[in-house]
């Protein structure tokens, strides 16, 4: 089996501005200048797409956005298109992200039409699925990833997670300071790759599932230490160049 490429990825979440993305993409391409062996994207809010796809020219970033509509065109007001990513030079979008599920209502089925409006489109999905302080607590965690993951499995079939990313966040560690522990963390890792192998090993060998979840500058690389961990989707962290660089580094080296 090929060893697969770990991805560290940036979700900026509500947070930055013109002046704030040039600044930060500076000092991320100072930073991460010559590191080679982790694949690195940002999702910067869509209103600076623009600022982004200029700044990182010449870099390793990839960019990405933190969510996309399931429609192409026409009269969705307020909505962004894969068509529109694409034209920024989008590559990974975060799809299902639970503050998304939360505050704007977002189902499985919903989610798994996003999933297929951006395999249509040619787009890295990053598909974030995990279960919540209480389903944790009641040892629903496999049954909650189950249910996200198979929404799209049925709905498109194992082969649709081809070239797919999977972000495990159990919503307890986002942006709390407590991350799940790297044991934790791989047990849930290891379970989603498997039920993804029970239906195509090879899909399973490949796709990325990155951990996310109060991942910072001195938990990184512990966490890279487990087999079935392949990187990081990074909210609070993502937004300081050096604590960024060092979760990239992190990876580089834990998966060289
Ligand atoms: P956090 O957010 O790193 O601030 O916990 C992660 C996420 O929500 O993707």
């Amino acid at each position: 089996m090929a060893a697969r490429k770990p991805l560290v990825m940036g979700n900026w979440k509500l947070n930055g501005s013109k002046a704030f993305t040039k600044e930060l993409i500076a000092g991320l391409k100072a930073e991460l200048s010559g590191v080679e062996g982790c694949d690195v994207a940002i999702a910067p809010p869509v209103m600076y797409l623009a600022e982004a796809e200029t700044a990182i020219k010449g870099s390793q970033i990839a960019l990405g956005s933190q969510n996309v509509d399931v429609n192409v065109q026409g009269a969705f007001t307020g909505d962004i298109s894969t068509a529109m990513l694409k034209d920024f030079g989008a590559k990974y979008i975060i799809i299902g992200h639970s503050e998304r599920r939360t505050y704007h209502k977002e189902s499985d089925e919903f989610i798994a039409k996003k999933f297929a409006a951006l395999k249509e489109a040619g787009l890295v999905p990053v598909l974030c699925i995990g279960e919540s302080e209480a389903e944790n607590e009641a040892g629903k965690t496999e049954e909650v990833c189950t249910r996200q993951i198979d929404a799209v499995i049925n709905a498109l079939g194992v082969e649709a997670f081809n070239g797919a990313v999977i972000a495990y966040e159990p919503i307890w560690a986002i942006g709390t300071g407590k991350s799940a522990t790297p044991a934790q963390a791989q047990a849930v890792h290891a379970f989603i790759r498997g039920h993804i192998a029970a239906k195509s090993q090879a899909v399973a060998d490949q796709v990325i599932i990155q951990y996310g979840g109060s991942v910072n500058d001195a938990n990184a690389a512990e966490l890279f230490t487990q087999p079935d961990i392949d990187g990081a989707l990074v909210g609070g962290a993502s937004l300081k160049a050096p604590a960024f660089a060092v979760i990239v580094k992190a990876a580089a080296k834990a998966k060289a």
